[in-house]
């Protein structure tokens, strides 16, 4: 199984922090951000990384992460995203990498309590489809910032909606997500969103209508440092206390 990191993006909700360097590099209490999310895959055994970014500071994820066997990657890629077309495109530019694997995804700005190793063992056991991690969420007014899953009586999700005005269930849809090597397959497909991006939701929800959607819900802590500069300190704040990638 490979692993793409999704690194890009213009990281708007926190400026003026990320006008002078990318989001993704910005202190987590005692590393970059990125390095958070390279322990999360090493921890569930993926060493062949591809980090893709974008933006006037690339070059310096390849100063702090270079061949990567520091962190205990054994193949790390770089892909480079000429603008910030959304997650789902910025996973396209993996195709040829991840070469019709199964693809573990994770958006470098999610931190998690608890290592992920059982949501990517439990792909590897069935690697066709896909497979999302949910988070369970209170509040209205968080869930509108995040995607959100229908349940049906069966509790088996039956649609995605992103950013709702009205979420229709308690859950969000983090930014970790499995897939069979098809999802190349689907991205060429989509049509750019209102806000102008390729929607991972779209990718999501395609699966669904197939029928070949699984998910989990994650136990621990989750955060999205990249959602507001609270949230940034949020998660700062917890990981300075708990630490983050548990066994
Ligand atoms: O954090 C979880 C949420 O992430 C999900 O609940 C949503 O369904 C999903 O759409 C996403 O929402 P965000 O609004 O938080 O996405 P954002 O634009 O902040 O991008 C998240 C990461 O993806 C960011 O850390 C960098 C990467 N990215 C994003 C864009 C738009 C790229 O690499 N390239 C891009 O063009």
């Amino acid at each position: 199984m490979k692993g793409v990191i999704l690194a890009g993006g213009t990281g708007s909700r926190l400026h003026p922090l990320t006008r002078i360097t990318n989001k993704h590099l910005l202190p987590i209490y005692d590393r970059p951000m990125i390095n958070w999310g390279i322990e999360a895959l090493v921890n569930a055994e993926i060493t062949e990384i591809m980090l893709v970014t974008g933006g006037t500071h690339a070059g310096e994820f390849l100063r702090l992460l270079g061949n990567g066997h520091e962190f205990g990657i054994d193949r790390l890629s770089y892909g480079y995203q000429d603008r910030p077309g959304g997650i789902a495109e910025a996973l396209g530019l993996a195709a040829r990498f991840v070469d019709g694997e199964p693809v573990l995804v994770m958006l470098a700005d999610n931190i998690v309590e608890r290592s992920i190793k059982p949501m990517v063992d439990a792909f590897r056991a069935q690697p066709t489809g896909g497979r999302i991690l949910l988070t369970p969420v209170e509040e209205d007014e968080h869930l509108r910032h995040l995607g959100v899953p229908t349940f049906d009586d069966r509790k088996r999700v039956v649609g995605i909606v992103e950013k709702p005005e009205r979420p229709d269930s308690k859950f969000g849809v983090t930014g970790i997500y499995c897939y069979d090597s098809h999802v190349f397959d689907v991205i060429p497909t989509l049509v750019p969103s209102g806000r102008g991006e390729l929607e991972i939701t779209d990718v999501n929800n395609h699966y669904i209508g197939q029928g070949t959607m699984a998910y989990d819900v994650l136990e621990g802590f989750w955060g999205d440092a990249g959602e507001s500069i609270d949230a940034y300190y949020a998660v700062n704040d917890f990981v300075r206390t708990h630490g983050a990638n548990k066994g």
